[in-house]
């Protein structure tokens, strides 16, 4: 019985070295228990994200976006899956602006899409207690990967869910690499072959963020479900415990 699905996000505009990353990490996350969990890779290649205009459309309908383009597929996708592990491209020393779009309109429409389940009046964002983690490289050392992953930890406690890491040394905050110069889009799977540290550790780090984001989100899992009667007297849980209830019913 699947109760643990990842969805894996790619937030570069090509197949290379972020696709790479991830797919060590879904690999490892899938690897944990191959009949209880669930991976789903999902690209942002050539999908259109359009920026939040503020218009405030989404507060009262349900979450919706007045944009119509790729954004409500993948909030549908993000909203079903228990961990999230995003694997970005370093731009100008931070995420790229299809991501950084996607996750402004995510976070701003969360309120109107809650809104039904939350009591009249209460404004707060439900705890979705998903475990989310993040890789990001980039062609050059010290060039934004630590910025950019700290940048969609911060999406994750804002989304009220909860930033993963793998094992030390190579994971201190997520997993962050470089490709050594390289500009291919191959870079990683070409050094992959050498012996170069750093390479190393990118892909050691991604791995054990795949693997170790499934065993915490196992572990989130049975303490909410275990606190049930503790929790179901804030409306705050409530969410999370009918997506979980419904996920271990099968
Ligand atoms: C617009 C743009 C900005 C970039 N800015 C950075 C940067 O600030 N730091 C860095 O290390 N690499 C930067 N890069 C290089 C990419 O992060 C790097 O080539 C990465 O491996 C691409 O990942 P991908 O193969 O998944 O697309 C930039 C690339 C582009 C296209």
């Amino acid at each position: 019985m699947v109760n643990t699905k990842v969805l894996g996000i790619c937030g570069s505009p090509r197949k290379g070295n972020s696709l790479y990353l991830l797919e060590q990490a879904l690999k490892a996350a899938k690897d944990v228990d191959h009949r209880s969990v669930e991976t789903e890779l999902y690209s942002m290649r050539g999908k259109t994200y359009n920026p939040c205009i503020a218009c405030r459309f989404c507060k009262d309908h349900n979450g919706d976006c007045v944009h119509k383009d790729d954004f409500e597929d993948l909030r549908r996708h993000w909203l079903d899956a228990d961990v999230i592990i995003y694997s970005v491209p370093v731009y100008h020393m931070s995420m790229p602006g299809q991501v950084k779009c996607f996750i402004d309109r995510l976070g701003n429409s969360m309120s109107g899409r809650f809104r039904s389940q939350l009591p009249e009046g209460v404004y707060a964002l439900p705890k979705l207690f998903k475990i989310i983690g993040s890789i990001a490289q980039g062609i050059h050392i010290f060039s934004g990967q630590e910025h950019t992953i700290t940048d969609l930890i911060n999406h994750a406690l804002i989304m009220q869910c909860i930033p993963a890491t793998g094992d030390m040394w190579e994971s201190y905050i997520g997993a962050g690499g470089w490709t050594v110069n390289l500009i291919d889009r191959n870079g990683f799977e070409k050094l992959a072959k050498g012996d170069d540290l750093g390479v190393k550790a990118a892909i050691k780090a991604s791995r054990d963020l795949g693997k170790r984001s499934v065993e915490l989100s196992k572990i989130i899992q049975s303490g909410i479900l275990a606190s049930k009667t503790l929790l179901e007297k804030d409306p705050i849980y409530h969410p999370v415990i009918s997506m979980l209830e419904k996920r271990h019913a099968g």
